[in-house]
């Protein structure tokens, strides 16, 4: 059967986001992630404490956390390494964000690490955020195909689960960050890490739309018990060091299908489109998503 209740963990602002060549202004994007906050969303990723270098649109992070951390909602923050564990700590943030790869290629190009080089960067970065009550999410790119190295073989991808969440990580995101899954494969992944002993309420799924498949390869997850799930609005985003990636499945379009099977999200689609539509004003180009499309006038 299907959940009740879907959990939106909105990545806009910062997948969505980090991919822009032109810069934002900081201003911009707290206006976007308060009309986020404002439909209803309740999981609003803000933004990353990475180097500035390799990720400069998301440079005014000191900025820009300070500008929404009043919301009265979730705002989780991507953190590579102690130095970014340490700014996200400053600024009072609760919830991180830890970013392994399922293989070396993309392992090297996002973290200048080998697998295992990333792992235990994160240990202390995990083991720190928990004894200090702070949520951690562990995601895990390229879960199903690797721009370098083609399809991703199962067991490796439960491999790097596992140690995630050996290392004390509250829940994992499986990322398909070129957007080549389909849902025969997210079946197969998901049985096999349910297998493994790993607890589908620790999992959320993360999909990028490149091929069309995201919202079928959703409804796999959902059949498999799944109730997290990440989504950008406006179909924003990208990975800047992963060729290929595309947008992120729009949440719009996530909304709509969660509607029409009577799963509560608790989101003002309505809200949400016209915030995708302020956004895409702001980026000089139509949103992607097809419901955005449908349901606006731009
Ligand atoms: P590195 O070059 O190996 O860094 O990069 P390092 O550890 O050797 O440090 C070099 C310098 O960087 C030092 O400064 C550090 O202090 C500084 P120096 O002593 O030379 O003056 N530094 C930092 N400064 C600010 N904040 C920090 C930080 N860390 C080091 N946090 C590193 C390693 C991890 C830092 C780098 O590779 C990096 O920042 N990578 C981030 C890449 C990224 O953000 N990618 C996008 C997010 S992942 C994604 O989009 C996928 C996802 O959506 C899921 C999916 O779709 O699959 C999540
Ligand atoms: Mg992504």
């Amino acid at each position: 059967g299907l959940p009740a209740r879907v959990r939106i963990h909105e990545v806009g602002a910062r997948d969505g986001l980090q991919n822009e060549k032109a810069t934002v202004p900081t201003a911009v994007k707290a206006e976007f992630i308060r009309r986020l906050a404002g439909t209803g969303l309740t999981t609003i990723e803000a933004t990353s404490f990475v180097h500035p270098k390799w990720v400069p649109q998301l440079a005014d992070a000191e900025d820009l956390y300070p500008a929404v951390a009043d919301l009265p909602v979730s705002l989780p923050v991507l953190v590579p390494n102690e130095r970014g564990l340490d700014r996200a700590l400053a600024l009072g943030a609760r919830r991180v964000a830890v970013f392994a790869s399922a293989t070396e290629s993309f392992a090297k190009a996002n973290l200048n690490r080998t697998v295992d080089g990333a792992l235990a960067m994160f240990e202390p970065v995990v083991a720190r955020a928990k004894a200090e009550d702070v949520h951690v999410r562990g995601y895990l790119s390229m879960c199903f195909g690797d721009p370098w190295e083609g399809a991703v073989p199962i067991p490796q991808v439960v491999g790097v689960c596992k140690a995630l969440l050996g290392m004390g990580c509250d829940e994992l995101s499986l990322g398909d960050t070129i957007g080549v899954a389909t849902p025969g494969h997210v079946t197969a992944l998901l049985a096999a890490l349910t297998d493994a002993g790993v607890p589908v309420s620790a999992l959320g799924v993360h999909f990028h739309d490149t091929y069309g498949q995201a919202l079928a390869n959703t409804l796999a997850a959902l059949q498999q018990g799944v109730t997290t799930v990440d989504a950008s609005a406006g179909g924003l985003g990208g990975c800047p060091y992963a060729k290929s990636a595309t947008g992120n499945l729009a949440t719009e379009d996530l909304v709509w299908m969660l509607r029409g099977l009577g799963i509560d999200t608790g989101v003002d689609l309505g809200r949400l489109v016209a915030t995708s539509v302020w956004m895409a004003a702001h980026l000089g180009r139509p949103s992607p998503s097809r419901t955005v499309r449908a349901l606006s006038h731009q």
